[in-house]
Formats: C-alpha cells, sequence, structure tokens
C-alpha cells in the first residue's frame, strides 16, 4: 500500500475518532503477522507490591522527563517506596552503567529502545529477571534470558514545520532520500547515535534497508550530514528544534512528534517514509548489582501491568503498550497504516558499539 499517512492536528484529531471507534491496534507491530496466541502459561497475577518497604528507589529512566516522573509518582503512591529519577538517553544511560559497573547506583533501567538493552547485557551491566508478570508479555518483546522486558512500542516518523517546508518550496518529506534534499541544507534536526536511541534506531533502519551494508549506511548519513542543523543529545530534542522553526523536518519516534503538536506546536505534521521506517521496543532491565534489587523488581512486575502501562498520556507519551490487556491511548500512531522495516533488535545492540564509533570517526562526533 502506497505509505501515505501523513498526521497533522487535525489528521491526528480524526485519527483519534477513527481510532477510539475502531479496535484498539495490536501492541505489537502488525507488519509481521501475529502467531497464533500460545495459552499464556498459568501465572498468578504479579504479587501486589508489598506493603511499604519504607525503603528507596533511583530508577534511571530513559523516557521523556514529564513521564518519567509520573511514572516514579506513580509507583510511589502505590508502594510507599521513595522513588526518584536520572533522566538519561540511551546512550547516556549505557555508558553511566559501564562507567559504575563495580558500584553500581540505580538499582533498575527504564526505557529506551531494547537494541541499548543488547548492548548493555553484553556489557555485564544487567540482571536476569522473569517478572512472572513478563507471561502476559509477547516473546517478540522480551530477551528469553530475562535481561530486558518490552514495556511500550513506537515508530520512527518524519516530523515536519509545514510553515517552514513552505519558506523553502519543500512538500512534506515521504522518503529517506527527500532529508538528503539540497533545499534541507542547515534545515533537519537528529540526535547522534552515540546518546540518543532513537537516532541509533535511524542508523539501524538504514543498515536493515541497505541490506547490513555498512559503507552504504555511512553513505547515507554523510550525505545526510550537511543538513543536519546541529545533533542534539536527546531523541526527543529534534521536535521542539523543528517546532520552534529552528529546523524544517527532523527525526524522532512519530509519538513524540504528536506529543509536541499536542503540547501546541500546531504547525508540525508526522510523515512516514514510504521504503518502510524503523521502530523501537522500549524497554526496562535490572541493574547487575544495584543497592536496591527488591525494590527494583517491584517496580518491574508494576511497569508490566495495564495499569502502569496506561500511566504514559498523562504525560503526553502515546507508545502502545506490551501488555495485551492495556488499553491503547486514543492518540497513539496506529503502526498497520505503516511499512515497518523487520527490525532485528539483537543484531541491532550487538552491532552498536562498533557502528556508533564508526559514526564518529566518519561522520560526526557526539554532542559534549
Ligand atoms: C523518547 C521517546 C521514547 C524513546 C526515548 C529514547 O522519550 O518517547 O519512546 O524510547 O525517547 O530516548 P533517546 O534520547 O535515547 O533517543
Amino acid at each position: 500500500m502506497q505509505n501515505k499517512t501523513l498526521i497533522t492536528a487535525t489528521f491526528v484529531a480524526t485519527a483519534a475518532m477513527v481510532l477510539s471507534a475502531c479496535a484498539a491496534p495490536t501492541a505489537a507491530p502488525a507488519a509481521k503477522p501475529a502467531e497464533p496466541a500460545k495459552p499464556a502459561a498459568a501465572t498468578s497475577a504479579p504479587a501486589a507490591p508489598a506493603a511499604s518497604t519504607g525503603k528507596k528507589l533511583t530508577v534511571l529512566c530513559t523516557v521523556t522527563e514529564e513521564w518519567c516522573a509520573v511514572q516514579t509518582k506513580a509507583f510511589e503512591a502505590k508502594t510507599g517506596i521513595k522513588t526518584t529519577f536520572v533522566r538519561l538517553s540511551s546512550g547516556e544511560a549505557a555508558t553511566k552503567l559501564r562507567a559504575t559497573k563495580s558500584n553500581p547506583e540505580y538499582s533498575v533501567w527504564w526505557g529506551g529502545p531494547a537494541d541499548g538493552f543488547v548492548a548493555a547485557k553484553q556489557d555485564g551491566v544487567l540482571e536476569a529477571y522473569k517478572s512472572p508478570a513478563a507471561a502476559k508479555i509477547s516473546d517478540k518483546q522480551k530477551d528469553a534470558e530475562g535481561f530486558w522486558t518490552g514495556v511500550y512500542v513506537g515508530a520512527l516518523g518524519i516530523c515536519s514545520n509545514q510553515e517552514e517546508l513552505k519558506k523553502i518550496g519543500m512538500p512534506v518529506p515521504t522518503s529517506w532520500d527527500d532529508l538528503t534534499s539540497d533545499k534541507l541544507k542547515g534545515k533537519f534536526s537528529i540526535a547522534h547515535p552515540a546518546t540518543s536511541g532513537t537516532s541509533y534506531t535511524t542508523v539501524w533502519t538504514q543498515m536493515t534497508l541497505n541490506n547490513f551494508d555498512e559503507a552504504k549506511t555511512l553513505a547515507y548519513f554523510k550525505k545526510l550530514h550537511p543538513n543536519v542543523f546541529q545533533y542534539t543529545k536527546s531523541g526527543v530534542a529534534p521536535a521542539q528544534t523543528v517546532g520552534k522553526g529552528e529546523a524544517a523536518v527532523g527525526i524522532v519516534f512519530s509519538h513524540d512528534c504528536v506529543a509536541a503538536i499536542d503540547s501546541g506546536f500546531k504547525d508540525l505534521v508526522v510523515s512516514f517514509p514510504k521504503e518502510g521506517t524503523g521502530y523501537e521496543i522500549g524497554a526496562m532491565g535490572l541493574v547487575k548489582g544495584g543497592p536496591e534489587p527488591v525494590e527494583a523488581k517491584l517496580w518491574i512486575d508494576w511497569a508490566l501491568t495495564p495499569e502502569a502501562q496506561e500511566l504514559g498520556g498523562q504525560a503526553k507519551a502515546y507508545q502502545l503498550p506490551t501488555n495485551p490487556d492495556a488499553k491503547v491511548h486514543p492518540r497513539a500512531v496506529k503502526l498497520s497504516d505503516i511499512k515497518l522495516v523487520e527490525y532485528d533488535f539483537d543484531k541491532a545492540g550487538k552491532a552498536k558499539k562498533d557502528l556508533v564509533a564508526k559514526f564518529e570517526e566518519q561522520i560526526a562526533t557526539q554532542p559534549k
């Protein structure tokens, strides 16, 4: 199907009506025909978190600050555990975990694409923990050994400022090649893959589209480089940069562009590359040797419940949930309308360190 999905402020409203009127989109990316559901292993519902342990938990949090605050506040209200968070982008968080491996400061890492967790598992900074609640999560959305478990899903989108596009006489981009247009010189916004999981998802999407030809993939980003206004640290930042008109087009997860529209940037529009786009399974994992393992496991059990996976809307976080019993937010982007690439999280995670190093050598070093 010609991929012409455009999401504007009105379209999103319409989509909301459509979405609210139709069955909730699948939690898993619809690109792969869902396997016949296996009867879920008989497990009791996750034990209600223990009464207040009177202890504390610091969450290493990679989603938006707003969502980190909503989620940790809800957990504290539920359990009485004094819960705080530190927000770091995916690459920064992994670097921090490696740097503090002998004396971990955090006990649970929550949020950010699963390939970051695959890399962290290789670094030996995660500990396996198979929550009883993980039985509800599709095998495609969790590590078989329990080192990470998916909590949300979202697709990469092109986020454009329609007013800025008019000024440069360019239509809304609908392909990866459109982003390398000379018309976008200095007017394209993207994060750096060393710090941002959103950006690394973009790099691995190109690898997938180029049949894992590294030279062709890096050549694409070399061609894109002159258009980059500045590489941001965080993957969400381009939505603000484009929303403010400092750039005309950016790459973010589509739900972050919809969130920016809802925050008032009404000139923004989301489109999707017709060649196919990448997607993330936002994940979480237990930090090896963390100071609060009991509270961290309670967090993981709770974060997999429908109640926890329905909180994102309070922070304009419209990702799709991984728990099939969780209600999908009406503003969520239906993946069934988008052409997705076959994104191999394991392969992406195992290649991350080397591929990011080559990006830094050949294209641009990471922002300080
Ligand atoms: C935002 C998105 C999340 C994504 C995260 C990655 O918070 O809403 O879906 O997982 O960014 O952050 P990063 O800064 O590493 O790209």
